[in-house]
């Protein structure tokens, strides 16, 4: 049976998860490896949509359990429209967030407790998991700086310094918990040099 492999990028506001994902596909590529590109929420166009009211701002409060929901209701679909039947027919899929970020940003930013997202998760994924996960880390006000310079700030980007911070405790204790998939990259470097430490990781999967 052919399978490809799930790979996915994480990590807080700005840190080059776009940049460096396009990176990956052209790696994965000049090694003859077909490999499809999405991200969370979204990558379907159902998923886009509930994307659009995640990161929207409102003139009513947005419910964290609302918020929850509507992350692993993108995510079903997004599972079962674009990524399962890609892996199933051997095509890599590279996917821009994913549940790391569910347990960084509902839990960690918005205290919502561990053990409700890993009911979803479970109820969503059953025990699929991303066979890699690249965790790019840099100190919060690099990447907000990065992010601000780039565009107007949606829901999440207007969040509080101790909420990215959360954010970022979480990803790197998930790393600690998760060393076989979770590969920490530092990505206060010039671009140049994050993906040489890319390619270093990579290689150990493409072989
Ligand atoms: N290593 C780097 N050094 C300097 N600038 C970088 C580096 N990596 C990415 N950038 C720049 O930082 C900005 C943010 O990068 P990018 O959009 O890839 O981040 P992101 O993690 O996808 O952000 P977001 O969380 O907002 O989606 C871009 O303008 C990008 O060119
Ligand atoms: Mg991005």
């Amino acid at each position: 049976m052919t399978s490809g492999k799930f790979i996915t990028l994480e990590g807080g506001e700005g840190v080059g998860k776009s940049t460096n994902i396009q990176f990956v596909k052209e790696y994965l590529k000049a090694q003859n490896i077909p490999v499809v590109l999405t991200r969370e929420p979204g990558g379907t166009p159902v998923a886009e949509a509930i994307r659009e009211l995640l990161l929207e701002k409102h003139s009513e409060p947005f419910s964290v359990q609302s918020e929850l929901l509507l992350m692993f209701a993108a995510r079903a679909q997004h599972l079962s429209q674009v990524i399962q039947p890609n892996l199933k027919k051997g095509t890599w899929v590279l996917c821009d967030r994913f549940t790391d970020a569910t347990y960084a940003y509902q839990g960690g930013g918005r205290k919502l407790d561990n053990n409700t997202i890993a009911w979803l998760e479970n109820l969503v994924q059953g025990d699929f998991r991303p066979d890699l996960t690249l965790l790019l880390d840099t100190p919060i006000e690099i990447g907000l700086s990065r992010a601000k310079a780039r565009n107007t700030l949606d829901r999440f980007e207007s969040e509080q310094v101790v909420f990215f911070e959360a954010v970022r405790s979480v990803y790197l204790a998930r790393a600690r918990q998760f060393p076989e998939r979770i590969k920490i990259i530092k990505a206060d470097q010039p671009l140049a040099n994050v993906q040489k430490d890319i390619v270093e990781i990579l290689k150990q999967v493409v072989d």
